[in-house]
């Protein structure tokens, strides 16, 4: 995976695949710090301890009876790459939060890729679940919440394609400016 998008998408299906109804994305830049945190918070199903551990490290287990994914592993890549980390907080029966970290202006940090599209994607295909997405840049923020998309629309679908376009459009144009301060470091 070499966008930041992807891993994103991989991770919040995993909250949609736990059977969240709510999942919050924030990408929060803070310049000054070098330091670009993601996190994705569920109200999904969460993890016992032993499952967090192992998914974190698939590695380094020797057991092999039970297939393990690489969506977290990559994760964790990618942000130890950069000299950050990723770490996993969940209860079972009240949900998952995922934080990476990543240093701005790192060599091996990836390209944020399609973000826009990646939320617009998850908000499409998943219509029974909401989605929060928050970006910070400095002291500069901007959201999407799909909540609040539902009460403009009344009766029309997030899932409609001209609605979606919308979303997608919405995103870009809020986000662009924020974005360029992430990338003048
Ligand atoms: N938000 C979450 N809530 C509950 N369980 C989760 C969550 N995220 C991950 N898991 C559990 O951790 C496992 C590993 O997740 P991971 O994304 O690494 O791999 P995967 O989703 O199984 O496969 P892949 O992402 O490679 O297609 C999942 O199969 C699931 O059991
Ligand atoms: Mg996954």
């Amino acid at each position: 995976m070499q966008e930041l998008s992807m891993n994103i998408l991989d991770i919040a299906e995993n909250s949609v695949a736990a059977n969240a109804t709510l999942v919050q994305i924030t990408l929060n830049g803070q310049t000054a710090q070098k330091l670009l945190t993601l996190t994705i918070q569920d109200n999904g199903k969460g993890m016992s301890q032993e499952l967090v551990q192992r998914v974190t490290d698939p590695f380094c287990t020797s057991r092999t009876t039970r297939k393990v994914g690489l969506g977290l592993p990559f994760l964790k890549m990618a942000a130890q790459l950069t000299g950050g980390d990723m770490y996993i907080q969940s209860t079972v029966g009240v949900g998952t939060c995922v934080t990476a970290t990543f240093t701005l202006g790192h060599i091996d940090l990836m390209p944020l890729g399609d973000v826009a599209g990646t939320v617009t994607t998850l908000i499409q295909c998943n219509p029974q679940v909401d989605f929060i997405y928050t970006l910070t840049v400095n002291s500069q923020s901007f959201c999407t919440d799909t909540r609040q998309l539902r009460e403009i629309l009344g009766d029309v679908p997030l899932s409609t394609p001209q609605v979606a376009l919308f979303i997608k459009e919405y995103i870009e144009e809020n986000s662009a400016e924020l974005y360029t301060g992430l990338l003048n470091i």
